[in-house]
């Protein structure tokens, strides 16, 4: 008999017919009851079996084993669900050893114990929610892009440029460690290599996009992208998902419209097709919350947070604006930052909290940045100072988006990538599109983790990636 997904059992409510489920135990009860979850949904499925089953079988039935069961679907009496499955025959799959299993539901792992035991966490509630909503927030991407006529471009892992200029990029190499070719100046000879020259895997799909919004219009990337920042936070890892979307003819309004509408869609489409995912996590995260401190805990549930997004329109303010509140607000005269505030820093995670968790209490974009703070290819504004750069801040995480209109003007893109020490020469290629039709065009990349740990209400960015890489970590 063909396999009926435990969802769709549970979803139908209809008795009476002859099912096969498989799946995996997570608890057996009194010799009779055995819950049994496939994944599909949150939900489990109690299947019963008779009393006095074979007891080898009922012996091997155990947290964590695998199971094929035939039976019929029918009203159940017991509480917490409506149908349970009358089973005629149970096969056990794979036994599971109770006594070696690392995963013991009953008495509820923390997340950090969870994350040493990555390949298995995946079988725990918490994991099954946040990883249908990551796959939920994928499809919802491609959805929003595809439904406005993007073109999916797939831009290349392995690079030679440095999209971002930090020089925080992971070495592409197959030269052998021991007598590695040199040049007569000592330094490495990367024409020995396998590309015959540097490469680095991307830390950043833009530069690329660029080039395909000069022809289509309107593209989105969403790949993997690495850094190798020293960053050992609960916001950062060394290989991450990010999508940007590039559009020619946009300017900067159009481009903080363009993201607003997307996070907007993109949890939307959440809310509708994974809410008992999502209400699990709201509870999660209330429990977690209790733990806390008083002056910690966060004000606001999960959903209530996601609808809030949903109804407002995200505040907008300049670069000179967010410092001139940052300077007003009772946290910098309290001297309670820890980093100080003055026209020119580089925000630090603290001061973009105040202005979302604080001050304005929803998500704020903020604009005109400093030149010397951002990227080269951020087009410049008259004032000589300043950049048309956003950034999206949302409360608990700080930055989710990083954006601007794209300086389309060859001669001060080549200015500033000279004061930068940008190698111009090499990227001929990037050039040629302010050589060749040139046009205003705008993008930006959202942190793919960052908006599952905002939708799922999980505080450390190593939850919401299957295995999270980090310094010092690639296990699994
Ligand atoms: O602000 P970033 O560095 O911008 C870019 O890479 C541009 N090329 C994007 C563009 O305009 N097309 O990174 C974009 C976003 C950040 O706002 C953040 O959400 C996420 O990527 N991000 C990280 N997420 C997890 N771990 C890290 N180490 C991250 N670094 C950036
Ligand atoms: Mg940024």
């Amino acid at each position: 008999m063909k396999r009926t997904k435990i969802k769709d059992i549970l979803q139908s409510e209809q008795t009476g017919h002859k099912v096969n489920i498989k799946g995996w135990v997570r608890s057996f009860r009194n010799n009779q009851f055995i819950a049994v979850n496939d994944g599909s949904c949150m939900g489990n499925i109690q299947v019963v079996i008779e009393l006095g089953a074979d007891e080898a079988l009922l012996k091997s039935i155990t947290t964590g084993a695998s199971v094929s069961v035939d039976g019929t679907v029918i009203p159940s009496l017991g509480k917490g669900q409506k149908v349970e499955i009358k089973a005629d025959n149970v096969t056990m799959l794979g036994a599971c050893d109770p006594e070696q299993f690392p995963l013991q539901l009953k008495n509820r792992p923390s997340l950090e114990y969870l994350r040493e035991i990555a390949h298995l966490r995946f079988r725990t509630n918490t994991f099954g929610a946040v990883f249908r909503v990551r796959h939920t927030l994928a499809y919802a991407v491609h959805k929003f892009y595809n439904d406005r006529g993007f073109v999916y471009l797939h831009t290349p892992i392995i690079t030679a440029s440095d999209a971002e200029g930090a020089g925080e990029m992971f070495r592409v190499s197959t030269l052998p460690t021991e007598d590695t070719p040199r040049n007569e100046d000592g330094s490495v000879n990367y024409k020995e290599d396998f590309f015959g020259r540097c490469t680095n895997l991307t830390v950043s799909g833009q530069l690329e996009a660029e080039l395909g919004a000069m022809a289509f219009g309107e593209v989105y990337t969403f790949g993997p992208t690495f850094r190798a920042e020293n960053s050992n936070t609960a916001r950062h890892l060394a290989e991450f998902w990010m999508i940007e979307p590039e559009v020619a003819f946009n300017d900067i309004n159009d481009n903080m419209d363009l993201a607003e509408d997307f996070i907007r869609y993109v949890i939307a489409y959440a809310l509708e097709h994974n809410r008992e995912d999502l209400e699990f996590l709201a509870q999660r995260l209330m429990d977690e919350e209790k733990q806390k401190p008083q002056a910690e805990r966060s004000d606001m549930a999960l959903i209530e947070k996601l609808e809030l997004v949903l109804n407002n329109k995200f505040e907008r303010i300049t670069y000179t604006d967010a410092i001139n509140i940052l300077l007003e607000s009772p946290a910098y005269k309290k001297k309670k930052f820890k980093y100080d505030v003055s026209w020119g820093i580089d925000m630090q995670s603290e001061h973009e909290r105040y202005l979302v968790e604080k001050h304005f209490k929803k998500p704020v974009i903020v604009t005109g940045y400093p030149k010397d703070i951002k990227a080269f290819y951020m087009r410049q504004n008259d004032d000589g100072k300043t950049v048309a750069a956003m950034d999206i801040l949302v409360p608990g995480i700080g930055e989710l988006v990083g954006g601007s209109q794209r300086e389309e003007r060859l001669d001060k893109l080549t200015q500033r990538m000279n004061e930068m020490h940008i190698p111009a020469d090499e990227m001929y290629w990037y050039l040629d599109t302010r050589r060749y039709g040139t046009v205003p065009h705008a993008g930006f990349g959202l942190g793919f983790e960052r908006l599952v740990q905002f939708v799922t209400g999980m505080t450390n960015i190593r939850d919401v990636i299957p295995f999270p890489r980090t310094p010092k970590n690639a296990e699994f």
